[in-house]
């Protein structure tokens, strides 16, 4: 084939130098987590505000942390408690007016008893029982925070796709008073900061168990390095189900970063150091609202209670795809596929896109699995739930991360083992 030059690989590899290409730099800028995780620069992160545990002590009474040094982010007792005490951090309020000027300076609110009391009550013991449940059923999920030194599992449980797992879960969707009384709040502040149209990106439940590494802070608008500095375009709308505080690890956040990181502007360094992280404190039943661009991330949970928070994430609906490859591809198309053609489907999420917490790899057995019938996804399940509900072939079972920790999990029943060795049916062609 003939194919004009200015076509050719080596043509085109020689005439794209880095200095010509458009917009490469700024893409490859890192920033700002370049210069977020910069060490001694910033105001109680000696370390930057990422963990890293094979720095901690090798005489650490917890392996993996050091909860002595007041220099690392996640301890918050010292210097940054003492730093934030001369600030009029947020208070759990309903004042929408108040509610609004705390989102706009500091990044986050606090509604107060957004829940009322038997709305939580009611939601508390459906997430305890669906997590004991879905450990006794190996199919816990766990992820979100580094695995301590040693261990085969991080310390964090997830509990995915909430919404089929409780009526109450489909109200805090749809903003309905009769699972949340704050809900018509909530709705009006995520129209104001993203406009109506959003979309609910996911609503999971999120459980430090004890001595959890901390998870490295992070604004939740990740498609770094677009920052822009007039508004978020995802907000958060955490539910606190256990009351926070700094032992039991409550989420981390540098009030204010969202301004100071937006400022700088998209792909530049922070120049100026940042604030301490301090872990939030508030009562069960509060619910907090952050936006994405504010620098947040898991605490040390220290306790040996149980503490869970729901984060619901919601998004501008822009950037998505405008076709649904991952239903309308045809199953020859996907059977044949690169891996690079599955990549532009959708078909590997990297994080964004998944099916029941498998966000990180392929999706096609599941879509497969599905068109099938044979997919079986996790429902309504508690430790009182029967051998042949915890032993079911949930489509979850043969997800890489599913099949990844089966063997790992700590409570599950004897019954399960037979999926140990589960392998799924389409594998990517080499
Ligand atoms: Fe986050």
């Amino acid at each position: 084939m003939n194919v004009p030059v200015e076509f050719t690989k080596e043509y085109i590899e020689a005439n794209s130098p880095k200095e010509e290409q458009l917009y490469t730099a700024f893409l490859g800028s890192g920033e700002p987590y370049r210069s977020i995780n910069r060490h001694n620069f910033h105001m109680g992160a000696r370390e930057g505000y990422a963990h890293d545990p094979a720095k901690a002590p090798a005489d650490s009474s917890v392996p993996g942390l050091d909860l002595e040094d007041d220099e690392l982010y996640y301890n918050t007792t010292g210097s940054a408690a003492a730093y934030w005490k001369q600030f009029d951090l947020p208070k759990p309020t309903k004042d929408i007016r108040k509610l609004r000027a705390d989102l706009r300076e500091w990044g986050y609110c606090l509604i107060e008893d957004a829940l009322s009391k038997d709305q939580y009550v009611r939601m508390k013991k459906r997430l305890s029982d669906q997590a004991a449940g879905e450990r006794k059923a190996g199919i816990a999920c766990w992820t979100g925070t580094p695995l301590p030194p040693g261990e085969n599992l991080p310390r964090t449980q997830f509990l995915h796709t909430l919404i089929n797992k409780g009526e109450q879960f489909i109200q805090c969707v749809e903003h309905d008073p009769r699972g949340v009384q704050g809900g018509p709040l909530i709705e009006q502040i995520l129209k104001e900061t993203m406009g109506p149209g959003f979309l609910m990106s996911s609503f999971i439940g999120i459980m430090p168990t004890q001595y959890n590494m901390p998870q490295g802070l992070h604004m939740d608008q990740a498609m770094s390095p677009f920052v822009d500095s007039n508004a978020p375009f995802t907000v958060n709308t955490m539910y606190i189900m256990d009351d926070l505080t700094a032992f039991n690890g409550g989420t981390l956040v540098v009030p204010g970063s969202h301004r100071l990181l937006s400022e700088i502007g998209s792909g530049n360094p922070v120049e100026k150091p940042l604030p301490p992280a301090i872990n939030l404190e508030a009562p069960a039943g509060t619910v907090m609202m952050f936006e994405g661009r504010l620098l947040h991330g898991t605490g040390v949970n220290q306790s040996d209670a149980e503490r869970i928070i729901l984060v619901m994430n919601s998004v501008k609906a822009v950037m998505r795809q405008q076709e649904l490859h991952m239903l309308s591809a045809a199953p020859d198309v996907l059977e044949n596929a690169s891996a690079k053609l599955l990549y532009r489907l959708g078909a590997y999420p990297g994080g964004l896109g998944g099916v029941e917490g498998a966000w990180a790899e392929y999706i096609v057995n599941q879509r497969f699995a599905i068109e099938r019938g044979e997919y079986i996804r996790v429902r309504e399940l508690s430790p009182d739930s029967s051998v042949e509900e915890l032993s079911r072939d949930y489509g979850y079972r043969y997800s890489e991360s599913g099949r990844h920790q089966a063997s790992h999990q700590p409570e599950s029943i004897p019954e399960v083992a037979r999926y140990h060795s589960v392998e799924p049916a389409w594998q990517l062609k080499s």
